[in-house]
């Protein structure tokens, strides 16, 4: 298995491209099953978890050809021969459960494992299943697979109203609605920029819905969708990631293609912790404005609200601020598994349930450590990227889930940091 080494370096001054959104593609993807006419996206970062939609989609008939290098997917569902999604390609990874909605509206069935846990939580597909049951769909577990069948008319439009806005339940109702027979209105949808993206996408291919990016979406059923290209959104947890490298090592950086619409609460903070942070047109520039960052306190909300996929990356900043900062996560029940690595470099952290209280110290020092999930092993590289001497970051294959080029990036701007392969 490959690790990655960093050496602490001091500033870091220069540009990163920031690629296109690992979520957003991941639901615009089986967007392709639901019309028999192509569908290209463009701006697709080049990721294993990625790769293991391709992967999907292909088990299910649908053409998938990368191209430039990964960053145009070309995608035809012309041909669905195959309505069952394995437990073998779904249990890497939990977004698999988003071609349920698109396959039941289209072909009126669909066998799907049920992902199962993962590390930071539990992550039940409950509401998923809720919303299409109220679309008229008969479902079954069974065998460790839910066996979905739409009514013999097909799915028919339904209020559905969510006790949680669940950014995948949103996407599986959303995708399912646009083939349903009547109107469908989603209450307490998930607003995230991801969601935006994926409705503009349908809307090209000739869906008919409103509301998205709000609370309310309302979406009325079309008999067929057709082709589109589209470009996928920037990736605002790539672009926050990168924006706390300036943060933690001081000089100047650029996120090209970064806008403060997309992070706007994490820009909030970063403010109050003492950052500049600048839209230009290139992208967002970030630099400090003194010498050590101040504690702030954090609490993870559904978007608009501070992204739980920020929320290890920003205790790595707040490890080395002067203060106390307090981090609660309010979205998964387990992802604080970052602590006890962080505190293998120096940091002080205690974790109490769901609330991580951090004591800031003047540096920390490098260690061996343990990426344990995507968000928790960038939050090593960059802890790493300040600490004094080596941090060895094991497990990176969660890195290559949802970063592409990490060792590159950082390198152009200054970093100290190379993969080593494994055996
Ligand atoms: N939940 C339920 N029942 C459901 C669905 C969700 O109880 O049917 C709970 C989950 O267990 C969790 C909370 O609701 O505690 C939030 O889950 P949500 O459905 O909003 O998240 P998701 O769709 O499973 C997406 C991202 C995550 C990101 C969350 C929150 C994708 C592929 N994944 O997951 O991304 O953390 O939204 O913003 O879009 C990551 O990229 O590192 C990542 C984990």
């Amino acid at each position: 298995m490959d690790s990655i080494l960093v050496t602490g370096n001091g500033p870091l001054n220069g540009d990163i491209p920031i690629a296109g959104a690992k979520n957003a593609c991941l639901t615009l993807m089986p967007a392709t099953l639901l019309s028999d006419e192509p569908l290209t996206l463009t701006n697709a970062p080049r990721l294993s978890d990625i790769k293991t939609m391709t992967a999907l989609l292909q088990s299910l008939g649908a053409e998938v050809s990368s191209l430039q290098g990964g960053q145009v997917l070309a995608m035809s569902s012309h041909d669905l021969n195959n309505l069952h999604a394995d437990y073998d390609i779904v249990r890497k990874m939990r977004a698999s459960i988003l071609v349920l909605g698109p396959m039941l509206a289209r072909a009126g069935q669909a066998v799907v494992s049920l992902p199962g846990g993962c590390a930071i939580g539990a992550r039940p597909v409950d509401l998923h299943l809720k919303a299409l049951e109220a679309m008229g769909a008969d479902l079954e577990l069974r065998d460790g697979y839910v066996h979905a069948k739409a009514p013999a008319g097909g799915l028919r439009g339904a209020v559905i109203d969510f006790p949680f806005a669940s950014v995948g339940a949103t996407e599986n109702a959303l995708m399912a609605a646009t083939l349903a027979k009547g109107t469908t209105v989603i209450r307490n949808a998930a607003r995230e920029p991801e969601i935006v993206d994926l409705a503009e996408c349908l809307r090209a291919m000739g869906a008919q819905i409103e509301g998205e990016g709000s609370s309310e979406i309302t979406i009325q059923g079309v008999d067929r969708l057709g082709g589109a290209t589209h470009r996928v959104v920037t990736d605002r947890i790539e672009l926050g990631t990168y924006m706390l490298a300036p943060a933690i090592c001081g000089g100047e950086v650029t996120c090209l293609g970064g806008k403060l619409s997309l992070v706007e609460a994490f820009v909030e903070k970063l403010d109050a912790a003492g950052l500049s942070v600048e839209e230009t047109e290139k992208g967002l520039k970030v630099a400090r404005r003194g010498d050590r960052v101040k504690a702030v306190d954090v609490v993870t909300e559904p978007f608009p609200g501070f992204p739980t996929d920020l929320q290890a990356q920003m205790m790595a900043l707040l490890c080395t601020a002067e203060g106390v900062s307090n981090l609660e996560e309010k979205i998964f029940e387990n992802r604080f598994m970052h602590a006890p690595e962080l505190t293998r470099m120096g940091a002080k952290i205690e974790v109490h349930g769901g609330t991580a209280r951090v004591t800031g110290v003047d540096r920390l020092k490098g260690a061996p450590v343990m990426a344990t999930d995507l968000r928790a092993s960038v939050s090593l590289i960059l802890a790493g990227l300040a600490a004094e001497g080596e941090t060895v970051v094991s497990r990176v294959y969660h890195l290559d889930r949802g970063y592409e080029h990490v060792v590159r990036k950082l390198s152009a701007v200054g970093a100290k940091i190379e993969r080593i392969k494994g055996e």
